[in-house]
C-alpha cells in the first residue's frame, strides 16, 4: 500500500526523500511524488510507474540549505494511477501526502466544490489540502486549522502536511495507517511509514499511536494523543538491519503477513460498509443486469477463496454459481453463455492460466469481473470491472493475507448481490454487515494462541500425511490449510470434505496419519464431529480446532466463541496458517521462499 516519507533539515533533501521512497517500494506502488518547500517556494514532481521515472524528472532539481519536504508512493484506490492522482496534492500554499482512505471525501468534496475550489485529481486525498486551506483562511492559525481539518475527516490515515505559512514545520496525523518519526544529533527530522527509510539517517525513532497528531520542526516535536492531551514521544534506538526492519521484527514475511491481516482487512472494508448495504463504488449496478449465473475461475489459494464464495453466493445471494480451476477450464472447450458473469480471482493479477480464462470469457462476449490485489495488473486491465482486495504487497510465497481479504470481499459481494436481487431480508443483511465489521478482531493473533501452536507444532513433524477436514465453507478452508502446509513444510497434506473420508481416504487412518479437524460450533457441528469420531476410532491422531471442547481429540486448539460460522472461519484460518508456519520453521525450511515455487506463476 502507499508509503510516506518526510524530511526537515539542511542535507540533500531530494536524495533523502527518494531514497526513502525506494525503501518503501516493497509495499507496492504505481506512482510516486515529492514536494519540497525551500526558500518560501514549493517544488513538486510526480511520475507514474517506478521511482526511476521520478528520479529522471527530478534530475535537474537541486536545493541549497534548509528545506522541508514530503514524498509518497501511491497504490491506487480512488482514481487511476495517473500523474494527476499521484501525491503530493498541492493547494494554493500547502501540500499533503496521505496513506489510507478518507471515507467521507465525497461529501467534503461536494462542499468544497460549492465554495468554488478546483480539484485536479480524482483522489480522496486532495480534499485534505483544500479543507486545510479553507480552515486556515477562517482560523488563521495553521495548527488549529490542521486540527479542525482532522476533526472533519472520517476514515483511516497517516498524513503529512506542509504549508508556506509555517515553512519550517511538518504537520502530521496518524489514525489507522502506520507512521513513525526519527531524529539525529544534527537536528534532522524524518518521517516514514516504516523503519527502513530511516536506517542510516536517524539515530532514534518514535512510533505514533492511532489518534496521535501534532507538528514538528528542527527545534520541537509537539504531539497530542487521541484525547487531545499533549504527550512526550518515547524514542528508541533504530536497528541498522534493513531486512529485519522490513519484517518489522517478525521472523519471516509470512509471519508478518499473518499478523497484518487485521489491518489489511480493515483497509478492505474501508468505505464499503453501511448499516444495511454494501458499497462497491467501483461496480456499476448494471454489471448484474441479465445475469443468471456466476462462474468463478482461479488457481491455488485464490481458487480456495472462490470455492468458499460458491457456498455464500448460492446460500444468500441465491444465484447459481459454479467454479473451475483455471488450468482445466482453458482447455476443455467449455460452454459459455452470456447470462453468466465470469469472475476471476487472483492475488497477482498475472497468473497465466487465470488470465487466459478471462480472455476466453471476454472473447465469448461474457461480462467479466476480477477480484485482485494488484491494480493495473494484466487481469485488471482486461476485465470489465474490478474489485481490489487492498491486502498490500504480499511477499511470502505462501499466500495468507491475500486469501483473508479475498474472503472478505466475497462475503461483501454476496450481500451486495443479495441486496440487488432482494434475496434475503434487509435485517439479515444488516446482521451480516455487523459480523463483517468484527472480522478484523477475529483475525488478531493472540500471544497465547500463537504460543500454544508453536508448542504443539513439534508433534507434527513426521507421520505419513495430514488430512485437513471440514464441511461446507470449512471444506475450502481445509483445502487451504493443506495447501499452506505442503507448500512450506514439504509434508504430504490433503484437504477433504469431512463426510467424504469414509468413501476411501479413511483407509489410511493410523496413529501416523494426522487429522486436522475443523469443527465450527455454528455449522453442522454434530455431523462434522461424528466424521472426526470415525477417524479417532481408527486411531488417527486428531488435532481439533473448535470453540467447543472435544474429548476425542489428541490435541485441541480452542478458538474464541463467535456468533456466526463465518467468524469461526476467520478464526480457524489464522490457526491453520500459524500451524503450517510453525511446523515449517521447526523443519528449518525457508518459509518465505519454499523450494520449487514462485510467487507469481506467469507461465503455463
Ligand atoms: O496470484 P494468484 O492468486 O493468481 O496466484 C494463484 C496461485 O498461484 C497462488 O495462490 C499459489 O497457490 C500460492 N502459492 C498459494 O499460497
Amino acid at each position: 500500500m502507499c508509503g510516506i516519507v518526510g524530511y526537515i533539515g539542511s542535507n540533500n533533501i531530494k536524495k533523502i526523500l527518494i531514497d526513502g521512497l525506494k525503501e518503501l517500494e516493497y509495499r507496492g506502488y504505481d506512482s510516486a511524488g515529492i514536494a519540497v518547500l525551500n526558500d518560501g517556494k514549493f517544488d513538486s514532481y510526480k511520475a507514474t510507474g517506478k521511482l526511476i521515472n521520478l528520479e529522471e524528472k527530478t534530475k535537474d532539481f537541486h536545493t541549497k540549505g534548509f528545506a522541508v519536504g514530503i514524498g509518497h508512493t501511491r497504490w491506487a484506490t480512488h482514481g487511476k494511477p495517473t500523474e494527476l492522482n499521484a501525491h503530493p496534492h498541492i493547494g494554493e500554499s500547502s501540500c499533503v501526502v496521505h496513506n489510507g482512505i478518507i471515507e467521507n471525501y465525497v461529501a467534503l468534496k461536494k462542499e468544497l466544490l460549492a465554495d468554488g475550489v478546483t480539484f485536479l485529481s480524482q483522489t480522496d486525498t486532495e480534499v485534505i489540502v483544500h479543507l486545510f486551506e479553507k480552515n486556515l483562511k477562517s482560523i488563521n492559525n495553521p495548527f488549529e486549522a490542521f486540527k479542525k481539518t482532522l476533526n472533519q475527516l472520517e476514515g483511516a490515515y497517516a498524513i503529512l502536511l506542509v504549508t508556506k505559512s509555517e515553512d519550517k514545520t511538518i504537520f502530521f496525523a496518524k489514525h489507522g495507517s502506520p507512521m513513525l518519526i526519527g531524529k539525529n544529533s544534527d537536528k534532522e527530522i524524518f518521517f516514514a511509514s516504516s523503519d527502513t527509510p530511516l536506517i542510516g539517517y536517524a539515530d532514534e525513532v518514535s512510533y505514533f499511536e492511532d489518534g496521535d497528531y501534532g507538528f514538528v520542526s528542527s527545534d520541537e516535536i509537539i504531539i497530542f494523543n487521541q484525547n487531545n492531551e499533549k504527550i512526550e514521544p518515547i524514542f528508541s534506538k533504530l536497528s541498522q538491519n534493513k531486512l529485519s526492519a522490513q519484517k518489522d521484527g517478525y521472523r519471516f514475511f509470512m509471519e508478518k503477513e499473518i499478523y497484518e491481516q487485521s489491518i489489511v482487512i480493515s483497509d478492505t472494508l474501508l468505505g464499503r460498509l453501511k448499516d444495511d448495504e454494501i458499497l462497491f463504488d467501483e461496480l456499476d449496478d448494471s454489471l448484474f443486469d441479465g445475469i443468471n449465473e456466476i462462474k468463478l475461475c482461479a488457481c491455488g489459494t485464490s481458487y480456495h477463496s472462490a470455492l468458499t464464495a460458491t457456498y455464500l453466493f448460492e446460500r444468500y445471494a441465491k444465484i447459481k454459481t459454479s467454479i473451475e480451476v483455471a488450468s482445466e477450464f482453458r482447455y476443455r472447450k467449455p460452454i459459455m453463455t452470456k447470462d453468466t458473469l465470469f469472475v476471476v480471482i487472483s492475488q497477482s493479477g498475472e497468473t497465466a492460466d487465470t488470465l487466459e480464462t478471462l480472455k476466453m470469457a471476454k472473447k465469448a462476449g461474457l461480462k467479466t469481473l476480477v477480484i485482485c490485489n494488484v491494480d493495473n495488473s494484466s487481469m485488471v486491465r482486461v476485465a470489465d470491472a474490478c474489485i481490489l482486495t487492498r491486502a498490500g504487497v504480499e511477499k511470502g510465497v505462501a499466500s495468507t493475507k491475500a486469501f483473508a481479504t479475498q474472503i472478505t470481499v466475497f462475503w461483501m459481494l454476496t450481500l451486495f448481490i443479495a441486496k440487488l436481487k432482494n434475496s434475503i431480508p434487509t435485517t439479515e443483511i444488516t446482521r451480516q454487515i455487523s459480523l463483517i465489521r468484527q472480522i478484523p478482531t477475529s483475525v488478531k493473533v493472540s500471544d497465547s494462541m500463537h504460543e500454544r501452536i508453536k508448542r504443539l507444532s513439534k508433534r507434527y513433524l513426521h507421520g505419513h500425511g495430514f488430512f485437513f477436514i471440514g464441511r461446507d465453507v470449512f471444506f475450502p478452508l481445509a483445502l487451504e490449510g493443506a495447501l499452506k502446509l505442503k507448500e512450506i513444510s514439504y509434508l504430504h497434506a490433503e484437504g477433504y470434505p469431512s463426510g467424504e473420508m469414509k468413501h476411501g481416504p479413511i483407509a489410511l487412518a493410523d496413529p501416523e496419519l494426522f487429522t486436522i479437524a475443523l469443527l465450527p460450533e455454528h455449522l453442522h457441528y454434530e455431523k462434522a464431529k461424528s466424521n472426526v469420531e470415525e477417524l479417532s476410532a481408527r486411531d488417527s491422531t486428531i488435532c481439533a480446532i473448535s470453540a467447543l471442547e472435544f474429548d476425542k481429540a489428541d490435541d485441541f486448539i480452542k478458538i474464541n466463541s463467535c456468533e456466526d460460522y463465518m467468524l469461526e472461519f476467520f478464526e480457524m484460518m489464522v490457526v491453520v496458517q500459524l500451524l503450517s508456519l510453525e511446523i515449517s520453521i521447526r523443519l528449518g525450511n525457508d518459509v518465505d521462499m519454499p523450494r520449487n515455487l514462485a510467487k507469481s506463476v506467469t507461465v503455463e
